[in-house]
């Protein structure tokens, strides 16, 4: 056996799959970065790309912010970890910063996207049964969305794709349409506990959701007694130049659930229920023990106060109409290009064919993005972005579109060249 210790250089190296010790999950571009601080990034070889990903809606406050590097220093110096058996007060003051600024009481905390909407489901469940009875179990979801990839969460998402070979599937879950009312109204029965819908979908090519259908939605639930579940994992946390996406709506989830910017790139989620709520998930309902850490709430206080003190959601809705403003004007009217879309600073750019290629165009010019399904461009920048940033993006954008989009529409187009 190779000894993997004397194997290991001191950088990445860009290994074959097949050589590499890592289950090969992810089809990873050949590029390996070193830094990164604000809107950049720069690679191995010093090569610096204007980040318009964020490590997929993850570094909202851009790479490396100076507030949240203090206040996880300081707590690196003093606890990282204890349980949650005792009391966290990093962990109070976190969820206070939360339900203060959300329509939410009482806050879970756990370790990602997919391990908050676990336990939302499981919330939505107890209290179901709790007080309609055993039956209640049902969670409906939509075609298109993406809520995890944990067994539950991955049935619950609307993709098939994201199920294959993991069959039986939990039991309990019924998935309709988007904006299909009439399949909506039919697939509620004595069963349903919630309904689970994602404000904009964003994995499954950022579709923000029609706010009539919302209504229903909502009526629905009240009329049947169900739990409306928003998954927040990308939209929330000042994305769509709001908190959270579901205030566009003029609506207020039961519960929601939140990861990805929470932390500003420290690694922690968090499921957010009304205080009626709080009777269901008792001492023994649930658990992590890596939930809500000192240092990872740490993350939480210093990325909440920080986009309090710099009226980070303000000028994310600034620039995130300034930003679909720009690809109007400079790309809205290539025929490559079909819609342009989204809230704030998460945007889709639809376009009429393949677009992966154009990404590792990007990617050899100078900039980050990914795709939301097969045609869509997304659009992901920091919410602190500048205006110079987004015209320097803009501009780039419609460069690769005006240069290879043609060609891509032929797919002849092999790695921009
Ligand atoms: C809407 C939504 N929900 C859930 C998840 C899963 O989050 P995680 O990858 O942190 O488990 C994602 C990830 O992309 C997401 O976009």
């Amino acid at each position: 056996m190779a000894n993997p210790i004397s194997s290991q250089s001191a950088q990445p190296t860009h290994t074959e799959q097949s050589e590499s010790s890592l289950f090969p999950t992810y089809a990873r571009y050949p590029i390996a970065f070193a830094k990164g601080k604000g809107s950049y990034l720069w690679d191995t070889d010093g090569k610096k790309y204007l980040d318009f990903m964020c490590g997929i809606a993850v570094t909202n406050l851009g790479h490396a912010p100076d507030t949240v590097i203090d206040k996880l220093k300081n707590q690196l110096d003093q606890l990282w970890h204890t349980s949650n058996l005792f009391h966290i007060p990093n962990q109070e003051q976190a969820a206070q910063l939360i339900t203060a600024n959300s329509c939410g009481d009482a806050v879970f905390f756990c370790n990602s996207g997919a391990e908050a909407n676990e336990g939302a489901i499981k919330l939505a469940r107890k209290y179901q049964q709790k007080v309609k009875g055993e039956e209640r179990y049902e969670i409906i979801t939509f075609g298109q969305s993406f809520h995890g990839r944990t067994l539950a969460t991955l049935t619950a998402t609307g993709q098939d794709k994201v199920k294959e070979g993991f069959h039986p599937l939990p039991a309990g879950f019924v998935t309709v349409p988007l904006h299909d009312l009439d399949a909506l109204k039919s697939a509620v029965n004595e069963h349903t506990a919630a309904i689970m819908i994602e404000m904009i979908q964003a994995e499954g090519g950022v579709y923000p959701v029609e706010p009539e259908f919302m209504q229903h939605i909502v009526d629905l639930c009240n009329e049947h007694g169900l739990l409306l579940i928003v998954d927040e994992v990308q939209t929330g946390m000042g994305r769509t130049g709001k908190m959270f996406a579901y205030e566009h709506y003029g609506i207020e989830p039961d519960i929601f659930t939140l990861a990805k910017g929470l932390g500003s790139g420290f690694p922690i989620g968090a499921l957010v229920g009304k205080a009626f709520l709080k009777e269901a998930f008792v001492a023994g309902s649930h658990g992590s023990t890596f939930g809500g850490t000192p240092l990872a709430t740490a993350a939480v206080i210093a990325t909440i106060e920080t986009m309090q003190e710099q009226n980070v959601v303000e000028q994310a809705a600034t620039m995130g109409t300034y930003l679909q403003e720009q690809l109007q004007a400079k790309i809205g009217n290539h025929p490559f290009v079909k819609d342009i879309r989204g809230k704030g600073l998460l945007i889709g750019i639809e376009c009429d064919g393949p677009v992966g290629e154009l990404v590792t165009v990007g990617q050899e010019k100078g900039l980050l993005f990914i795709t939301a399904g097969p045609n869509v461009i997304r659009l992901l920048p920091n919410l602190l972005v500048t205006q110079a940033e987004v015209d320097q993006a803009v501009d780039m954008i419609k460069d690769i579109i005006e240069a290879y989009a043609p060609i891509v529409n032929n797919s002849t187009i092999i790695n921009g060249k």
